[in-house]
């Protein structure tokens, strides 16, 4: 089994999505893990977002992820990481396919991108630790 690291963002929380996204992982039969609800502060934000630093757009990713708080899930499953990010859809909400996450919740880029979702096992692993102690973790 994989294990991902999905944060909803704030504009997940805001636009009242957190209900939603998490049955729709539940539904997809992936297990939830770990949960906690926190607010992002500047170092927690740029760590989790280090390989972006230097971009043009990092400094309003930095203000976006920090503007409110999040949810943070551990969520396991065969190929987890695959499943997640096709159940999220294209980074740009314009691209997105309707049905996933970012295709039905969300506008543009601009506003939000209501999810974000590990890219590979090995941000997986550094992105849960960024977020969440062994103890706060279950399997089941
Ligand atoms: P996420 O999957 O969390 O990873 C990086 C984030 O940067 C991305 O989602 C968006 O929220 C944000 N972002 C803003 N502009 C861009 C861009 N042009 N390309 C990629 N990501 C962007």
């Amino acid at each position: 089994m994989e294990q991902s690291l999905v944060l909803i963002k704030p504009d997940g929380v805001k636009h009242s999505n957190i209900g939603d996204i998490i049955t729709r992982f539940e539904r997809k039969g992936l297990k939830i893990e770990a949960i906690k609800m926190l607010w992002m502060d500047e170092e927690l934000a740029r760590e989790h977002y280090g390989e972006h630093a230097g971009k043009d757009f990092f400094p309003n990713l930095i203000d976006y992820i920090t503007a409110g708080p999040i949810v943070a899930l551990v969520i396991g499953g065969q190929e987890a990481i695959r499943v997640i990010r096709n159940m999220a859809g294209a980074t740009d909400p314009i691209e997105a396919r309707p049905g996933t996450i970012r295709g039905d919740l969300a506008a543009d880029l601009e506003h939000g991108n209501v999810i974000h979702a590990s890219d590979s096992p090995a941000s997986a692993q550094k992105e849960i630790e960024l977020f969440f102690t062994a103890d706060e973790i279950f399997s089941y």
